[in-house]
């Protein structure tokens, strides 16, 4: 397909003086002017995995990063701007409400950002022939299992926050044909706050940490989700895959592993997510199998438990500072 032909020109009415040439001068838009290649749009690029992205993508790609500020997803016609603006060979979609208990106590709210932001995206993606990478989420799944989920099995979310994601699973795979939907699980990034870095922090502050034990999962360095993300986009191997770390562990060993390896000897207690009582309801078991995209030939995920070492040294003390 000659890449031209997907190109718009932009509706002169809604916004006129947007145009292709140029973008390359709007730097305050995060746009990495240097990169030779396909254009990659990142949409939550403030977040985890969007600044994991932006940073291992630059050099490769032309890469334009939007976050709420810029480009609100349930807006429409933002979303559309910056697709005519950045015409975008690959959109990632990461931007999402993210606060599972926040998604509980306002549903409303979780739809509008999870499930109609998605659509927007995808509508435009359709309109611009983008390939679509959409992050999904372990919480789609009910956590009655007890051996890894498959991209086959039923969905079935506890929570709000599962709902909104699976709705947007569902717009995606229903309008598109090339698309990504990467479902993972327990996301650290270096850069934002994350289980880690509370865990650390708590550590300093109070002199027990409890944590629950009845939650199986697995965490996934955004580092190495990313690494997985720029290899998948290069093919043509689109549909559904989990994506994480290998291995599996409860919330309560994730916390006594970090604190060991950082050092660290104040006393972990194991509660129950019952005795926690968060607004929104956790599977319980929610690891997810690595099966699929092991057998497509993507490159294996590291153990949590190496990729955790490597995070921490690079952390070193700067989670003080948090
Ligand atoms: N975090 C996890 O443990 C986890 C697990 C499984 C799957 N995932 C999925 O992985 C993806 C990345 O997660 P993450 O932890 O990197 O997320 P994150 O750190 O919360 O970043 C999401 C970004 O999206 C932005 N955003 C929120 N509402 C928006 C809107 N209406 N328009 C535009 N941007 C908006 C957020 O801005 P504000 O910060 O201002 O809200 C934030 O910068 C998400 O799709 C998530 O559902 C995450």
């Amino acid at each position: 397909m000659n890449p031209e032909s997907k190109k718009k020109e932009p509706t002169p009415s809604s916004i006129e003086d947007l145009t292709f040439e140029r973008a390359p001068t709007l730097d305050p838009l995060n746009m990495n002017t240097g990169g030779p290649r396909k254009t990659v749009l990142i949409t939550g690029h403030l977040g985890q995995l969007g600044q994991a992205l932006m940073e291992l993508l630059k050099p490769d790609y032309r890469v334009a990063g939007v976050d709420i500020d810029e480009v609100d997803i349930t807006k429409a016609e933002e979303v559309a701007g910056s697709f005519y603006l950045h015409q975008p060979d690959i959109v990632i979609h990461t931007a999402a409400m993210t606060d599972v208990d926040g998604c509980e106590i306002d549903p409303e709210a979780a739809i509008r950002v999870n499930a109609i932001g998605t659509q927007n995206l995808v509508i435009a993606a359709e309109e611009f022939n983008s390939t679509f990478v959409y992050l999904s989420t372990d919480y789609v799944f009910p956590g009655t299992a007890t051996s890894p989920y498959m991209e086959c099995d039923p969905t079935g979310p506890l929570s709000w926050y599962g709902r909104s994601k699976l709705l947007g699973e569902n717009y995606v795979r229903s309008m598109l044909l090339r698309y990504f939907i990467i479902r993972t699980s327990w996301l650290v990034g270096e850069k934002g706050r994350n289980f880690v870095k509370i865990m650390l922090k708590l550590s300093q502050d109070r002199d027990e940490l409890t944590v629950v034990s009845d939650q199986l999962g697995c965490p996934t360095f955004a580092s190495d989700l990313a690494v997985a993300i720029r290899n998948m986009i290069e093919t043509p191997y689109f549909g559904t895959y989990h994506v994480t770390n290998t291995g599996e562990t409860t919330w309560y060993d994730f916390a006594v592993k970090i604190l060991k390896e950082a050092g660290i000897d104040t006393p972990v207690r194991a509660i129950t997510t019952a005795e926690l009582g968060r607004p929104a309801p956790r599977p319980a078991y929610s690891v997810l199998s690595g099966v699929l995209y092991n057998a497509r030939g993507f490159a294996p995920m590291p153990s949590w438990e190496e990729s955790l070492g490597q995070y921490l040294n690079k952390l070193g003390d700067s989670w003080k500072d948090t």
